[in-house]
């Protein structure tokens, strides 16, 4: 008991000794690097390298001794020694954490003459995206704020890129203001500082706009054959397709004709066409957005149909009078 009292005496002198030197000492011991990096949760050896003989020698952490000679202080048990003989004085540090960092120092005595040498512990943390906005579904024109927050040492760069992988912008934020529907992508975020490989997170932003009708073509038909009237629309969230005749009669599916909803188009199927299916027919898309219709005829070629789609004049095919037909066609 009161031999382990003396030994604490003891240490604390010689260390008293030591915290002199460093204080009055300004002479470095020059085979060690001025900085360690490492990585958060890798190991580091703190290397001593000795050329002299050495009677006393101390690890410090700041002002907290680790080791003694071979005597360990420090309770941590991820701090072992690695190697102690005339020439070498190491210790290791096992799963580094950010509280690691700071200053090192290894003390020792050398023909009775107090020297040190520094090392300053670098801890890195890889950069990491530790919150990013959830997926939105926003109306046209509205604005979109997402956000995108990162963390990692030293402080790592955030950018924003898009879908054709432009830069959008720099920083956490990322705002678009009275957004389009062509602006609906993936947004990604990427955090980078160096330490290891960039990390990206994705946030989809759905654009919700009315149906608009993109494509209706007037199509000829002929008696006793199969026909199709297609309708186009682009929309989100996915319209919704109605079909009506000239007198807003609804069209419904039945024994010769039926309607095909897909996602972006509605089909008018005949499987075989009649006189009384000649006519115009108009497709009304609709979502909760809004709606759009189109209007188209299935006609018989070589047919003229007045605006009132009652009377059909009929006359011989030819070149003007397709022309005047794709001329009225288009009104
Ligand atoms: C050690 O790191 C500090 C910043 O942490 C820097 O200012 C200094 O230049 C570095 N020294 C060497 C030798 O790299
Ligand atoms: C001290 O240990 C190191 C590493 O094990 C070894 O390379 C070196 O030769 C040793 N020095 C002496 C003086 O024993
Ligand atoms: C070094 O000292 C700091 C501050 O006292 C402490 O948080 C850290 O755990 C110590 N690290 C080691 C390896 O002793
Ligand atoms: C992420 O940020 C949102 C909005 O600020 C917040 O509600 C949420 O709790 C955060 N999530 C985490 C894991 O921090
Ligand atoms: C179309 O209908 C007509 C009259 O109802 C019938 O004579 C003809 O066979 C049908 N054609 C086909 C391909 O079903
Ligand atoms: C069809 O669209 C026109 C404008 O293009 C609009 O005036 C009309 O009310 C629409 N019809 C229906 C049934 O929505
Ligand atoms: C077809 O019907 C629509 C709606 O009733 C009308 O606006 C359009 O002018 C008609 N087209 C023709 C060629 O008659």
């Amino acid at each position: 008991m009161s031999g382990a009292v003396l030994q604490n005496a003891i240490l604390g002198l010689f260390l008293a000794a030591l915290c002199n030197g460093l204080s009055t000492s300004g002479a470095e011991f020059g085979h060690l690097p001025d900085n360690i990096t490492v990585s958060e949760g890798e190991s580091v050896i703190l290397r001593c390298k000795i050329d002299d003989e050495v009677t006393k020698k101390a690890w410090l952490n700041r002002s907290n001794i680790l080791f003694t000679g071979t005597d360990k202080w420090s309770l941590d048990p991820r701090v072992s020694l690695v190697n102690s003989n005339d020439s070498d004085f190491s210790i290791q540090i096992k799963r580094v954490a950010v509280a690691d960092e700071g200053p090192y120092t290894c003390s020792f005595q050398a023909r009775n003459q107090p020297r040190t040498a520094h090392v300053y512990l670098i801890v890195q943390v890889p950069a990491r995206i530790v919150n990013i906005s959830v997926d939105v579904t926003v109306n046209e024109g509205s604005n979109v704020n997402l956000f995108c927050l990162a963390v990692g040492r030293p402080e790592p760069t955030v950018t924003w890129k898009d879908f054709k992988y432009d830069l959008l912008s720099e920083g956490e934020f990322l705002d678009i203001t009275e957004i389009k529907r062509h602006q609906a992508e993936e947004f990604e975020c990427i955090t980078n500082n160096g330490v290891a490989p960039p990390d990206t997170r994705r946030v989809r932003v759905t654009v919700n706009y009315p149906p608009m009708i993109t494509d209706v073509k007037n199509m000829p038909a002929q008696l006793g054959k199969a026909a199709i009237l297609r309708c186009e629309a682009m929309a989100v969230p996915t319209a919704t397709f109605e079909w009506y005749r000239d007198d807003r009669r609804r069209v419904e599916s039945g024994s010769t004709l039926q309607i095909k909803n897909e996602k972006t188009r509605s089909l008018l199927l005949f499987n075989n066409v009649t006189e009384k299916h000649f006519g115009n027919y108009t497709c009304y898309a609709s979502n909760s957005l809004g709606s759009s219709n189109a209007s188209m005829l299935l006609f018989r070629p070589g047919a003229v149909y007045s605006r009132a789609m009652g009377a059909v004049v009929s006359s011989g095919p030819g070149v003007c009078l397709c022309l005047l037909l794709s001329l009225l066609l288009k009104i």
